[in-house]
């Protein structure tokens, strides 16, 4: 059986962040996120996350069936799976993955291929490891001339050779359950940082006589973590560029990746158009032949089939087949925008349902409304659904027509077919197939800039 420790217990003082480091943001989506999916791709049915600064927030995280265990203080890494040791004890004849929670681009593959390696070489320990340009701060994996492992030394602890070799502890770690608990008993804090580390457990068990071994990765980025927001940043462009590539190896046109930022959890369907500037994230799913951006913002929404939005909004809410909105169109939370309905420029929609083929092409606030279908909204509408304390809701019946510049106080409801004149504030309910008008009626006094002379020039 294959498990998992991830450790999640630091403050990430480099980070220069509230939060706890592993919560620190790569695309949308916490360090920790990518950790707990790679772990479970990987087959790892029990996972334990240690936690420590600031820990609720951590645990509060956690996906169900996902066990965390308290390190308090935080005293290193080795110290952190010491806190897990009821996990390791239960899990004593299995084999034990131990993971760093700030490793988001450490994969399924890489940790398959390394457990492949573990078992073949029966070994009690086995390390993830890659050859990296950029040795500061890493965990030099030490071998004899011949090759053989001798230990891990840390940047801090190094001396000046120590420091030129270039392979890198990942941070990953294979262990036979057994072995791993008798190194716990072993790892004292005699060092630079007088920290437990979990590294000494290699030279530990190799003073055992056991095998040992390190998985070295081809691919160098997997084994990158971050300390700070510089290696945030180089993370977050790995990841970006990956998931980029993913869509458009699925059939997702980019035809230019700046600002086209796609989270982890968003599905896109083959035929669709990404421009640039273009952020989606959350929950997010879209459809097919959509055209989505420029510069659009898609959070927790559902977009169905052949759907184009352009310099729009969306957070929370269900644009149906066909429909386009933009430029410029916020659609908030709880909306759902029917099937080849027309939002055009400087249009906000909050918590409304549009029916199919509505058309509200400029300038239009519809908020807390139910909107039939086929409704046509003239330029200038607003819901005026807030009395400074409540909110009210509008109805507007099937085929409606609202004239330009209608203010629609609610609650108040518009018949099916029914008219409002351009320019009226209806606080009354109007009738099928009436038309509404509520509005002063036009006087034009003739003659009257003669008389008055209003004008400076006309003395
Ligand atoms: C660690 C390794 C280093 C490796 C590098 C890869 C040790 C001693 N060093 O260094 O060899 O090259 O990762 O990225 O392990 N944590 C706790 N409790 C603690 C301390 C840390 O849970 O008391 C957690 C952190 O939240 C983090 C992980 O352990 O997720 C690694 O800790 P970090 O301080 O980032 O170690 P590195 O200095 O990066
Ligand atoms: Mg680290």
């Amino acid at each position: 059986m294959k498990c998992a420790i991830i450790l999640a217990g630091g403050k990430g003082t480099r980070m220069k962040s509230d939060m706890p480091k592993v919560m620190c943001k790569v695309l949308f989506e916490p360090m920790l996120y990518y950790v707990i999916k790679a772990v479970k791709e990987a087959g790892c049915t029990d996972v334990c996350v240690v936690t420590g600064y600031k820990h609720e927030i951590v645990e509060q995280y956690l996906p169900e069936g996902v066990e965390a265990a308290y390190q308090n203080p935080q005293l290193g890494t080795g110290h952190a799976v010491m806190c897990a040791r009821d996990f390791a004890e239960r899990h004593r004849e299995d084999d034990i993955l131990i993971l760093n929670g700030d490793g988001p681009l450490m994969d399924a593959a890489t940790i398959n291929a390394a457990f492949g390696y573990h078992r073949e070489n029966d070994n009690a320990i086995t390390l993830v490891s890659a050859i990296v340009e950029d040795t500061n701060g890493i965990g030099h994996v030490k071998r004899d001339k011949s090759g053989k492992l001798l230990c891990i030394v840390e940047h801090k602890d190094a001396d000046e050779e120590e420091k030129k070799i270039n392979e890198s502890n990942a941070g990953t770690y294979w262990f036979k359950g057994g072995d791993l608990l008798y190194a716990l008993d072993h790892i004292t804090n005699n060092n630079a940082q007088n920290e437990y580390y979990l590294t000494d457990s290699l030279a530990i068990l190799l003073g055992q006589g056991k095998n040992a071994g390190a998985y070295v990765c081809e691919n160098t980025e997997a084994v990158l973590g971050a300390n700070d927001r510089k290696q945030l940043n180089i993370l977050n462009n790995i990841m970006r560029r990956n998931i980029n590539d993913s869509h458009m190896i699925n059939g997702v046109d980019i035809p230019c990746t700046d600002g086209v930022m796609i989270g982890d959890r968003v599905k896109i369907g083959r035929g669709t158009t990404i421009l640039p500037n273009t952020i989606l994230c959350g929950d997010t799913e879209i459809g097919e032949n959509c055209t989505i951006g420029p510069n659009s913002y898609i959070e927790n929404s559902k977009i169905g089939n052949g759907v184009a939005l352009n310099n729009t909004q969306v957070t929370d809410s269900e644009i149906k087949d066909g429909a386009d909105c933009g430029p410029f169109v916020r659609v908030r939370a709880n909306s759902v925008v029917g099937e080849n309905v027309h939002i055009g420029n400087f249009v906000e929609i909050k918590n409304s349902t549009l029916g199919e083929g509505t058309k509200c092409a400029h300038l239009t606030y519809v908020g807390d409304s139910d909107v039939g279908s086929n409704v046509n909204f003239g330029c200038g509408t607003v819901t005026v659904n807030y009395d400074g304390k409540n909110k009210h809701r509008c109805k507007i019946g099937n085929g409606a027509f609202i004239g330009c510049n209608t203010n629609l106080i609610a609650p108040v409801e518009i018949g099916d077919l029914a008219f409002t004149a351009a320019g009226s504030t209806i606080t009354d309910n109007v009738p099928d197939k009436a038309l509404s008008v509520a509005r002063a009626r036009q006087v034009n006094k003739e003659g009257w800039v003669e008389k008055k002379k209003p004008y400076k020039n006309m003395e």
